[in-house]
C-alpha cells in the first residue's frame, strides 16, 4: 500500500533499525526496488529528486508509473513515495497534489529563521492531507543533482528550536554525510547524533549512505538513525554490471537488454542495504 512515512519510520525508531530510502530515477530503478521490497516484507520509501521528477516527466508521470507498477506487480509491502530535498513550497505542494505521500523541505541553505518558515508553511499544507514532512538543518555536502554543497555540521539547539517550531515528521540533521562517495573516511558526529535522539520525539534521517562503511552505519543506527538515504551506491552497482555487458555484447542495441543487464547488480546492492540496515 501507499504509505507516508509515519508508522515505518515509528517502528524503526522504537526497534532501532533504519528503514531504507532509495532514490528512483526511471521506470527499470523502481520496479526492481518494489519487486526486492515485496520479496524481503521491507517496507521502504523511494525517493525522488526534483532533477529526478524532471527527467521521467514530471510528479504525476512518477506516480501514476509507481501506483499502476504496484497495482501490477501485486506489491503488498508499504511503499512511500517521497520528494526528495524540495526546493521550495510550491515544488512541495505540487508533489502533494500529485499523491505523493511524503516531502523533504530542504530550507538549509537559508538562514534558520528561513528554514523555520518556509518548512512551517509546508508541514501546514502536508499534514492537512495526512503527508509526512522531513525538514533538514546544517548542509549535507558533496553533489546531488549536480547541485554542490559545502558540509556544514547541524548544531543540537537549532535542531530543537526548529522541532519546536515546524513540527516536521523526520529530521535530516547534516552531521558529517555528503552525497556522493567521500574522500578518505567520513567524520559522522555521533554524540550529537545520540543527543538528538533521545531529546525528540521523531525519527532522525541519514543522508548520503552510499560509501560509509558498514560499521559505521551500524553505529549511526545504534545512535538513533531511523531512515538511511541511498543513491550513488545503487547508481555504481548497476553502472558496473551494464558497462560489463556492454563490453561483452557490443552488438546488442535493444534497450531492454542494455538497461535490464543491471537488473541483478542492482537488486543485490538494494537487498545488501536492506540487510545492513536491519540488522540488530
Ligand atoms: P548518496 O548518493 O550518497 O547515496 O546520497 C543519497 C541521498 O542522500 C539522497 O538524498
Amino acid at each position: 500500500m501507499l504509505v507516508n512515512a509515519q508508522k515505518m519510520l515509528e517502528e524503526a525508531k522504537r526497534n532501532h533499525y533504519a528503514v531504507p530510502h532509495f532514490n528512483i530515477n526511471n521506470l527499470e530503478w523502481t520496479r526492481y526496488i518494489l519487486e526486492v521490497a515485496e520479496e524481503l516484507h521491507t517496507p521502504l520509501i523511494l525517493g525522488v529528486s526534483e532533477g529526478a521528477m524532471r527527467y521521467m516527466g514530471g510528479f504525476d508521470v512518477v506516480y501514476g508509473m509507481v501506483t499502476n507498477l504496484m497495482k501490477d506487480l501485486h506489491i503488498t509491502t508499504d511503499i512511500c513515495l517521497h520528494v526528495d530535498h524540495g526546493s521550495s513550497f510550491e515544488v512541495c505542494k505540487s508533489a502533494i497534489d500529485a499523491g505523493f505521500t511524503s516531502v523533504m523541505i530542504d530550507g538549509s541553505k537559508f538562514s534558520l529563521d528561513e528554514n523555520i518558515r518556509i518548512t512551517k508553511e509546508v508541514v501546514n499544507y502536508a499534514h492537512a492531507k495526512n503527508v509526512t514532512v522531513e525538514g533538514e538543518i546544517g548542509a549535507i555536502g558533496g553533489e546531488e543533482d549536480g547541485l554542490a554543497n559545502e558540509l556544514l555540521y547541524a548544531k543540537f539547539d537549532d535542531c530543537i528550536k526548529f522541532y519546536n517550531e515546524t513540527k516536521v515528521d523526520l529530521l535530516a540533521p547534516a552531521l558529517g554525510s555528503v552525497h556522493g562517495l567521500y574522500k578518505g573516511e567520513p567524520k559522522l558526529d555521533f554524540e550529537t547524533m545520540r543527543r538528538l535522539n533521545e531529546a525528540l520525539p521523531i525519527p532522525l534521517v541519514l543522508h548520503g549512505g552510499s560509501g560509509i562503511p558498514d560499521e559505521l552505519i551500524q553505529k549511526a543506527i545504534a545512535a538513533g538513525i531511523s531512515k538511511i538515504n541511498v543513491n550513488t551506491e545503487l547508481q555504481i552497482a548497476w553502472h558496473d554490471a551494464v558497462i560489463e555487458f556492454v563490453k561483452e555484447h557490443p552488438e546488442k542495441y535493444d534497450p531492454r537488454k542494455v538497461i535490464g543487464s543491471g537488473e541483478e547488480a542492482m537488486k543485490n546492492a538494494i537487498r545488501q542495504k536492506i540487510q545492513l540496515f536491519q540488522q540488530k
